[in-house]
């Protein structure tokens, strides 16, 4: 058996997944990554151009909920490791269409651990310890009060369509452990901020609207709270879990930084005031705050108790959010070229360059 993995990585031109990726191939260059993507609106190739010639990564493609491609993927790359990121993951799109959430996130989910199941169980696995690993949120537990944390025990109430399709693939990746014996191992994480986070979340949306001059939309009353995790932090511990977790186990992955939304939004305005002076209004960049029609059943605070990945693994967060958030906005303001080109729409193109040749 050998101790070099094969990891087919999906969603792997998404935010995490790219950043994962990278990581991957800094710490452990001999493993081969099969990076299968579908290239939605929120899968950006660019995310990987710098590794895009490494003979051990490989770029495909497909959709995670056609099997045929997923089967073919396991038997001709001798799939041992997966790392499953592909996934809607948007709260206000699956406001508006959840369609696409049920799809991808449950019958993808599935069309993934049905594959895994044939390979492996047929004993096609070329490591000693396959494992796969789904990558979920801390939304499957609902909404905290002022006060508690989520753990791994606290019992499952999803509330908007995308955590309630993110909660029905949790129970499937159970439920293939307890049934078939599947090795599955779920992380369910805090929000993430960070490079190559697409301009629709919170956080990069605040930097490219205040760079704009244009409102800074805050839902409600901006006192809902998010334990924010730097994304190069969670990729980290995405690889202990890899490494070290245990099968049908679960691990809660935060932060430690929770924060209203308000303060999130203040603390951007202000370092970009910081770095780069006054806009030339001549006002601070919080005159930009909009407060705006609340988001439909918005949970009002997460809150993640990451004991237990601390204490098994060894695992947790270096970076606090005041550090992360000036790494964040120095990114993007080293990749301005990056966002205008997503806001533009050209980077669909990038695609259709690069492989239809
Ligand atoms: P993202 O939206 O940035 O990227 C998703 C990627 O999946 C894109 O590259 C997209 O093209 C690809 N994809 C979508 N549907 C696909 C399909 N049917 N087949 C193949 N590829 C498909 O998402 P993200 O923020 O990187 O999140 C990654 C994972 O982490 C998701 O499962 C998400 O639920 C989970 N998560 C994210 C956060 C967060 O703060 N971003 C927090 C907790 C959990
Ligand atoms: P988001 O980045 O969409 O992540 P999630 O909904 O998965 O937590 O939103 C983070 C928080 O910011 C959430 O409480 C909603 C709020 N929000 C705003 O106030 N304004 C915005 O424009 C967006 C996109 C989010």
């Amino acid at each position: 058996m050998k101790n070099r993995r094969t990891v087919l990585v999906t969603g792997g031109c998404g935010f995490i997944g790219a950043n994962f990726i990278h990581l991957l191939r800094n710490k452990y260059p001999d493993w081969r990554v099969i990076n299968l993507d579908k290239l939605t609106y929120a899968g950006n190739l660019k995310n990987l151009q710098s590794i895009s010639e490494d003979e051990n990564y490989s770029f495909i493609r497909g959709d995670i909920c056609d099997a045929a491609t997923v089967n073919r993927i396991f038997s001709a790359e001798k799939i041992d490791t997966v790392i499953h990121f592909a996934a809607e993951s948007h709260v206000d799109r699956s406001i508006t269409g959840p369609a696409d959430f049920v799809q991808t996130n449950i019958v993808g989910t599935f069309t993934l651990l049905e594959a895994a199941r044939k390979f492996w169980i047929e004993g096609n696995s070329q490591v000693k310890e396959p494992c796969f690993l789904h990558v979920s949120t801390d939304e499957v537990y609902g909404s905290l009060g002022e006060t508690g944390y989520f753990t791994e025990t606290t019992p499952f109430d999803p509330r908007s369509p995308y955590s309630a399709s993110k909660a029905s693939s949790d129970h499937l990746v159970n439920a293939y452990f307890h049934t078939y014996g599947l090795p599955v191992r779920i992380t369910n994480c805090s929000n993430n901020y960070g490079p190559y986070q697409f301009p629709e979340k919170l956080i990069p949306l605040v930097f490219n609207n205040s760079m704009k001059g244009k409102s800074l939309p805050v839902y409600g009353d901006g006192k809902n709270v998010r334990d924010w995790l730097y994304v190069k932090d969670h990729c980290q511990a995405i690889v202990e879990v890899v490494n070290k977790g245990r099968s049908g186990h679960c691990y809660n992955i935060g932060g430690n930084n929770e924060k209203q939304n308000i303060e999130v939004v203040n603390l951007i305005c202000d370092t970009l005031d910081r770095k780069l002076g006054l806009p030339e209004s001549g006002e601070p960049r919080r005159s930009q705050i909009t407060f705006v029609k609340d988001r439909l059943g918005h949970d009002r605070r997460y809150a993640i108790d990451a004991a237990k990945i601390k204490e098994h693994l060894g695992w947790e967060p270096q970076v606090s959010f005041e550090q992360g958030i000036e790494k964040t906005v120095d990114w993007y303001l080293a990749n301005q070229k990056w966002v205008a080109e997503i806001v533009d729409g050209s980077y669909e193109q990038y695609y259709e360059e690069m492989y239809s040749k």
